[in-house]
């Protein structure tokens, strides 16, 4: 931590130096401006740490808007194009960080997530941002010549303000809803901020019986059905589900989470593209619980095909009953009672408003200076590094304007 001289100006104020603050920072600072990035815990850069598993999956090759929720879905475009999955692996690579692809385009540190905040560090480093630790931002006010930024340890002026504070998923990791009070201080629209890529809880009745294989896993796909008509049906997702002892969670979950709404339905395919009961209607075949065992046993697991079989066996061996049977393996619904909360989510979804933003600046359009970039903003990346993309994207766009 550097102390510069209280009574200057500063050209920036980053507030939060996470993901986005951080990659904002130093872009700024790299076009000559001062900065100065503030954040009241004791390190920067903490989520990024235990982000992918403690190996960060910092971006992710296939990238789009498509990627991406948000009350606009055209919002993300002008920034997601000027700095691409590309460029932040050309910045991981000038830094010789070892990464690896694993998945579906998600790529991920071969050694620990410290790396790119090391990365990111240095890039502030270089570029002359002064970083505060420790210093926990209040409120910001405009003033005739651009903001004043109060913090527990005092007040620092500049000409322009960049909102990082990120959303409001893990509060014991320094997560506050600051930047969404600053939004509304200055007038600014926030569209719910509510938790996502989160594990769905299941009703009591329904819980009892799937609780029993908490910890078995499947290759699925999964989506919401909504309870209201939607203008866009929810996307749906082919990963793992996992069986949790308060209901269901994975990968194909935790995607799917984010396009919730209360009394939605999450609907499951257990073996999508198989015919797994078809044996069964074959002249001649055995029909009975042993044989039909067997064929969901071949996709399933053994825990999970003896559970499924005992909450949707067939009232008798006909074929319609037998084509019900397999209709409803691969659109299985299952009521949901909650989610497991902003302590359990990966991110927040909703946040400050896109039509109160320039989408090219992100600064809001009624008070030019102060600019929202990373979850902050109501735009919210799928799981596999679609997230921290949007963070080093917006952070690059705004850098540009500053
Ligand atoms: P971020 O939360 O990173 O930073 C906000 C900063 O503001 C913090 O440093 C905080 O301390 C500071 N702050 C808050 N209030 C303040 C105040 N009042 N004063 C001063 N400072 C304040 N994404 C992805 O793409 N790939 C991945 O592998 C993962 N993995 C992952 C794992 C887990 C467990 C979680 C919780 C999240 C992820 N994510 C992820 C999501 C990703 O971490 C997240 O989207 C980005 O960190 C968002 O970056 P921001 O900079 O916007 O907020």
């Amino acid at each position: 931590m550097t102390q510069g001289n209280p009574q200057r100006r500063w050209d920036v104020v980053v507030l939060g130096a996470g993901a986005a603050g951080l990659m904002c920072a130093a872009e700024a600072g790299k076009r000559g401006r001062s900065v100065l990035l503030l954040d009241h815990a004791e390190r920067a850069g903490k989520k990024i740490l235990i982000s992918g598993g403690g190996r960060c999956n910092f971006t992710n090759l296939h990238c789009t808007p498509a990627n991406f929720l948000s009350e606009n879905p055209h919002f993300a475009k002008s920034a997601l194009a000027r700095y691409t999955p590309k460029d932040f692996v050309a910045l991981v690579e000038m830094h010789r960080i070892p990464y690896h692809h694993k998945t579906l385009g998600q790529l991920f540190c071969d050694g620990s997530a410290q790396a790119i905040v090391t990365m990111l560090e240095a890039e502030c480093r270089d570029a002359g941002v002064e970083t505060r630790l420790r210093s926990a931002v209040e409120r910001v006010e405009r003033d005739a010549d651009g903001f004043t930024v109060y913090t527990a340890s005092g007040a620092v002026e500049t000409r322009t303000v960049v909102v990082a504070t990120g959303g409001l998923s893990i509060p014991k990791m320094g997560a506050t809803g600051i930047g969404y009070d600053i939004a509304r201080g200055f007038g600014l629209g926030i569209v719910e901020p509510r938790a996502a890529l989160v594990p769905l809880t299941l009703p009591e009745p329904v819980l009892e019986h799937w609780a029993a294989i908490s910890g078995v896993s499947a290759e699925v796909t999964a989506t919401i059905v909504p309870a209201a008509k939607r203008r866009v049906a929810p996307p749906v997702f082919r990963e793992k589900l996992l069986f949790t002892h308060r209901g269901v969670s994975g990968p194909a979950v935790l995607q799917a989470s984010s396009y919730r709404a209360p009394g939605d339905l999450l609907r499951l395919d257990l073996a999508p593209g198989k015919n797994v009961f078809g044996p069964l209607l074959q002249p001649g075949a055995r029909r009975d619980e042993p044989t039909t065992s067997a064929l969901l046993r071949a996709h399933v697991s053994q825990r999970l095909s003896d559970r499924w079989l005992q909450a949707n066996a067939p009232p008798d061996w006909k074929n319609r009953s037998l084509e019900q049977m397999e209709a409803t393996l691969h659109a299985w619904t299952l009521p949901i009672a909650g989610d497991e909360g902003f302590s359990k989510a990966e991110v927040t979804r909703g946040g400050v408003s896109t039509a109160d933003l320039d989408s090219a600046t992100l600064q809001a359009k009624s008070v030019p200076g102060l600019a929202f970039i990373g979850e902050v903003v109501d735009v919210t990346g799928h799981l596999g590094g679609h997230n921290f993309q949007w963070a080093w994207a917006s952070a690059f766009a705004a850098a540009q304007a500053l």
